[in-house]
């Protein structure tokens, strides 16, 4: 039998290995599970604080049936789960965080091959990102979507509380009809049934070839989603005896695989930077440009809300994402290697589309226009980004003038002011809402237009901001600006009144102001940002990379290995 790392804990002779095994013991575990048999994490993300991983620990006795099965030492242990509904500021401030203590947990313990087990938005990256640093076998068991929201005969999602509240604003939707669309929408287990950012996570991991086949679109509430955490469970005992370390699998190959696939799924913006993360952490050499460059001639093949009609419980029914890889085979890379062994084209090879209403074929798609498209201009000198499958047509080229907002507090006051100077051509400009700025980058990109307007029955207008959106959001929203107001760029220093233009076709974004006024403004402005003294946010404003780069802590790029060389004992 081969030496597994455990075993510089578990097969120590003397005063070390009784330590290390005698308080393993009080838990029953008999003697031969220290045998030299690979022992398996199970990182769990179980807390009833984020809903969406709340039945893990149910699912983690699937996980540890399989490691059994396998003949493996199962050993669950809990990471900071980040809840994407109840956490404040926002969750996004600290996936860092919980990638440090996943990375650390991982490392420091004896442990020879790792199950993920990722839900909700940021509970996916936050440990794909400290797995990556330490470069052990690694698959992951995400938690499944949410069945379908049913509400007063029709299907619901979290893309309709957008809906909900645009319509209660304008007094279309009363406020007792709202409180029976809450109890309506999240009636299971799981995360957001919707492509937002907890499924287009799942897409991820399961493009990437870090999760078997199906683990995206199995329902929560499905046993078939047990069935695959046992799988899975079996699975990496395997993977620990073929050394399958995760930086076999996250190839420069393999992330142009996730780009197409999120493409042609109308995969969330915070794909992009989640994946650049993911990537520094690994080693792979992945830019902004990349998004667009590797999905500009993706068509969108799924039908899923927010840019389609479905939810992601229809999408395991027409076949799951191996039907969608079979139908972009010709784009994807099909010999890139994925957890079972296998490669991306014999997962994909005899998938069977059962509904193309849901997977469209590339030759007849739902929509050519699909992924992201990436802008430069003298506003977003770095980049910044826009979905165009969930933007209007008619607003993709269009001059208007600005609306600034210094900060979310300046919008929450002013938008609702009967008196706005607003009409349905302006842009809504919302500044400091980036990662530093903020702090911590929240999803208030797609904010709500303004009264006077929805009262007209305008749906959209061209909002910037250099913060993000959720993933179940849409309009012609322009994010990620790059770099952020905070830096004191030309993002900085517009104002209300100025004139900008959008041109997704040609990817540019321009503040139609001069360089000389510019220079003029920048020698006036003065930083709004409020710098913390202490604790983890004073770490986080201090080493935050900008959006660009995966908004990442500079010096968490790369990764440390799994040796441990010192020893207290
Ligand atoms: Fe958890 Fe949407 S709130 S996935």
């Amino acid at each position: 039998m081969a030496k597994y790392r455990s075993q510089n804990w578990f097969g120590k002779k003397g005063k070390d290995g009784f330590i290390y095994r005698a308080w393993m013991k009080n838990q029953g575990i008999p003697s031969h599970e220290f045998d030299g048999r690979p022992v398996i994490g199970i990182c769990n993300t179980w807390s009833e604080l984020t809903p969406c991983n709340a039945h893990f620990r149910e699912l983690a006795e699937s996980i540890k049936r399989g490691v059994s099965e396998a003949g493996g030492f199962p050993v669950e242990f809990p990471v900071m789960s980040l809840g994407e509904t109840l956490i404040k500021p926002t969750a996004m401030l600290y996936r860092n965080l919980a990638s440090m203590d996943v990375e650390e947990s991982i490392r420091a313990n004896p442990v020879d091959g790792i199950v993920l087990m990722c839900g909700c938005d940021k509970t996916t990256p936050s440990l794909v990102m400290g797995a990556c640093s330490v470069n052990i076998p690694t698959i992951v068991v995400s938690g499944g979507p949410m069945l379908t929201g049913k509400f007063q005969g029709r299907d619901i999602g979290t893309s309709d509380i957008w809906r909900f509240s645009e319509a209660v604003r304008s007094g279309m939707m009363l406020q007792d009809e709202l409180l029976l669309a809450e109890a309506s929408m999240c009636r299971s287990r799981g995360h957001c049934a919707v492509m937002g950012t907890a499924s287009t996570m799942a897409v991820m991991v399961e493009s990437l070839g870090l999760s078997l086949p199906h683990n995206a679109a199995i329902p929560a509430a499905d046993a078939r989603r047990k069935v695959l955490a046992q799988l899975s469970g079996s699975r990496i005992v395997e993977m620990v005896k073929e050394d399958l370390v995760l930086s076999k699998i996250l190839t420069r190959k393999a992330f142009e695989n996730a780009i197409i696939t999120n493409a042609a799924i109308g995969g969330s913006t915070n794909f992009i930077i989640h994946l650049l993360a993911i990537a520094g952490r690994i080693g792979v050499d992945l830019t902004l440009d990349d998004f667009d460059t590797l999905s500009n001639n993706v068509p969108l093949i799924a039908n899923l809300q927010p840019s389609g009609k479905y939810f992601m419980e229809d999408l395991y029914y027409a076949g799951g994402l191996p039907v969608v890889q079979k139908e972009l085979s010709k784009l994807l890379h099909n010999g890139c290697i994925t957890a079972n062994g296998r490669t991306v084209g014999e997962n994909s090879a005899n998938e069977t589309c059962y509904n193309r209403d849901i997977i469209a074929s590339v030759e007849k798609p739902f929509s050519k226009h699909s992924g992201v498209a990436i802008l430069r201009g003298n506003l977003a000198e770095s980049g910044a980004v826009i979905k165009p499958s969930a933007a209007t047509e008619k607003l993709m080229t269009h001059t208007g003038k600005a609306l600034v907002f210094d900060d979310i507090e300046d919008y929450k006051a002013k938008i609702d002011d009967p008196n706005l100077d607003v009409d349905e051509n302006s842009i809504l400009v919302l500044k400091n809402v980036g990662p530093k700025g903020y702090p911590g980058m929240p999803e208030v990109g797609n904010m709500g237009i303004p009264g006077r307007l929805l009262a007209k029955g305008v749906t959209d207008m061209i909002r910037i901001s250099d913060g993000r959106m959720s993933g179940t959001a849409f309009g012609t929203v322009v994010l990620h600006v790059s770099p952020e107001a905070a830096l004191g760029g030309n993002f900085a220093v517009v104002q209300t009144g100025d004139e900008i233009t959008l041109n997704v076709p040609a990817r540019t974004l321009i503040l139609n102001v001069g360089d000389e006024e510019l220079k003029k403004r920048k020698q006036n402005w003065e930083p709004r940002v409020r710098l913390q003294e202490r604790g983890y946010v004073h770490l986080y404003q201090n080493h935050v990379q900008q959006a660009h780069l995966g908004a990442d802590l500079d010096f968490l790029r790369g990764g440390s290995g799994s040796e441990v060389t010192r020893d207290s004992h």
